[in-house]
């Protein structure tokens, strides 16, 4: 269960407040507006208002580094889950943290390392989701989005709030005791890219191929003309083509 939930109005961004401002296990932090909020690969997370969830949960892990290559996979799962138990079906991710309905952003995932590792990595776990997102931002996102209240008007924040509270929680207790392996059929489900073309850009590099799933540490395995190949989160970015 939670050891402390943090509800703020404003923030810069949940994942640096909780970085910076007292990291603990089972923090939760979620604000209405965040000012710089931010996502993948420097890129920014437009938040406005009283729109969405912004929420960063904060994570202490024995597990070595290597094995967190699929942790954002897995709550990549436990997001779809959580809305799934309230009625939106057909929500994917594409590999590694995004949250899609119809090949359209539903939310994101940021995962980010912190402090030293005496006594295990501090893993900072950051989500946005675009619940009923503000008009006004909606001109500043670069790319194609969509909201969960045209999935289902009804749909409340807290529901959704709640169920991904505890879908993380009870996801995140398997992936410690039974590693990303536990998932890996799981993921299939959900997995946007499976058997699609795809390329994989790293720097000026463009690796093209096809989807085949992923590895049991939740690297990406793109289909090549030379075999398959293995790719790491790190910083490289997806394209479908
Ligand atoms: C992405 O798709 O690039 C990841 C987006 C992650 C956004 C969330 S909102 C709550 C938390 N605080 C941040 O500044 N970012 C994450």
């Amino acid at each position: 269960s939670l050891n402390e939930l943090e509800v703020r109005l404003i923030t810069d961004s949940t994942n640096e407040a909780l970085k910076s401002e007292g990291f603990a296990h089972n923090k939760l932090v979620v604000a209405e507006y965040q000012s710089a909020g931010r996502g993948r690969r420097g890129r920014q997370w437009v938040s406005p208002i009283a729109s969405n969830l912004y929420l960063s949960l904060g994570w202490k892990t024995q597990l070595p580094v290597q094995q967190l290559g699929g942790l954002s996979l897995v709550v990549g799962l436990a997001i779809v889950n959580a809305l799934k138990q309230l009625g939106v079906k057909d929500v994917e991710v594409k590999w590694p943290n995004d949250i899609r309905y119809q090949g359209r952003k539903l939310g994101g995932i940021l995962v980010e390392l912190s402090g030293d590792m005496v006594g295990g990595l501090n893993v900072i776990i950051g989500v946005g989701l675009n619940v009923h997102m503000a008009s006004v931002a909606a001109d500043s996102i670069d790319q194609d989005w969509i909201n969960l209240q045209e999935l289902k008007p009804d749909i409340s924040r807290q529901a959704v709030l709640i169920n991904v509270i505890k879908q993380l929680q009870s996801h995140l207790e398997q992936f410690s005791s039974e590693g990303f392996e536990s998932f890996q059929a799981d993921w299939r489900q959900v997995d946007e890219c499976f058997n699609k073309k795809v390329s994989i850009l790293q720097g000026d590099d463009v690796i093209n191929g096809v989807g085949a799933g992923v590895d049991t540490n939740g690297a990406f395995l793109l289909q090549t003309g030379k075999g398959i190949k293995p790719v790491y989160a790190g910083e490289v970015s997806l394209r479908f083509r």
